[in-house]
């Protein structure tokens, strides 16, 4: 039975994963910065690492079978982390015997500008590199992004909440991911796989408008393209173009308003939706 390392598994999608892949028994290991929770499932092991230092990275693939790779740091060391770091940590893994590493990138990543797309571009191209086989998948935006857009775009005391509102997301939610990626981790290496979208395409006004009803604020949205620009100077453009839509791939059951509703619900704690979907320090 196959030994699979969930890189990253501490994060949104990682910890999704790990969830969806724990029925089938396969022995699991999760590798993160972090030092192992005490709450952690003891059917699962966690191996301290970091890939941009390469601190631990031997001890984390040592054994394994199939690398499932969600390891990025787009708000800290992007390029030492996706790319350098990516570089070091599939060396080692080469070395080590592993036979399959599942990177997951972005969709769009070739068409919108923006520094943190390039980095993913090199990313993926460190992995065909690396000498293991390898799947690669293109994802839309997760549910989990932009919530915590949400909760930045909110913290503060303005009488408005002013956004993009001409840009569209394809949401999906990282439970729906986990469970399409599922038969591809235990699967054979088959290259880029088509990219995949959410069930819905959505406009950032009613994004927005759901996530404040559920917060109960009542703030006006101000249309402030402006705003785009220069918080997303680079990638603006491309968000227009709607080039982080994929129109023919409609995957996952949970929609924005499902995910809003269970994670803002009034009277409900995070832990009523079976573990899965919604964790303590998201
Ligand atoms: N978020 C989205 O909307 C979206 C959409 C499409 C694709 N993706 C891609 O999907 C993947 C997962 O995204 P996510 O939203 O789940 O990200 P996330 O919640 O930020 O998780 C990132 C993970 O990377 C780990 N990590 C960061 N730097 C590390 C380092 N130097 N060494 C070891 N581990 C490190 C973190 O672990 P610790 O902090 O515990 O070390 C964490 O588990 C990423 O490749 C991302 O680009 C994301």
């Amino acid at each position: 039975m196959p030994r699979i390392l969930i890189a990253g598994g501490s994060g949104a999608l990682g910890r999704e994963i790990v969830a969806a892949l724990r029925p089938t028994g396969h022995p699991i290991r999760i590798l993160s910065r972090k030092a192992a929770p005490t709450t952690i499932d003891q059917r699962v092991e966690w191996v301290q690492a970091d890939v941009a230092t390469g601190s631990g990275i031997a001890q984390g693939v040592r054994d394994v079978d199939v690398i499932v790779n969600c390891v990025s740091d787009p708000f800290g060391k992007a390029y030492q982390t996706d790319v350098t770091g990516t570089r070091q940590f599939l060396q080692a893994a080469r070395q080590a015997g592993v036979q399959h590493v599942l990177h997951i990138s972005i969709v769009g990543i070739d068409q919108i500008p923006s520094t943190y797309y390039q980095i993913k571009r090199e990313a993926e191209q460190v992995v065909c590199a690396s000498g293991i086989p390898w799947t690669n998948i293109r994802i839309v935006q997760f549910h989990t992004l932009l919530d915590l857009v949400m909760q930045r775009m909110t913290a503060h005391l303005l009488p408005f909440v002013p956004l993009p509102l001409d840009w569209k997301f394809q949401l999906i939610d990282t439970s729906d991911v986990a469970a399409y990626l599922v038969p591809h981790i235990l699967g054979t290496p088959a290259g880029r796989l088509p990219d995949l979208g959410g069930p819905e395409v959505l406009p950032m006004r009613q994004i927005a408008r759901q996530w404040l009803d559920a917060k109960g604020d009542h703030r006006p949205l101000l249309p402030f393209q402006l705003l785009g620009r220069l918080a997303f100077k680079e990638a603006s453009a491309g968000f227009v173009r709607e080039n982080n839509l994929v129109p023919d791939s409609h995957y996952g059951r949970v929609t924005w308003s499902e995910y809003v509703r269970q994670r803002y619900a009034v009277g409900r704690n995070t832990a009523s939706r079976g573990g899965t979907l919604l964790k303590e320090n998201r």
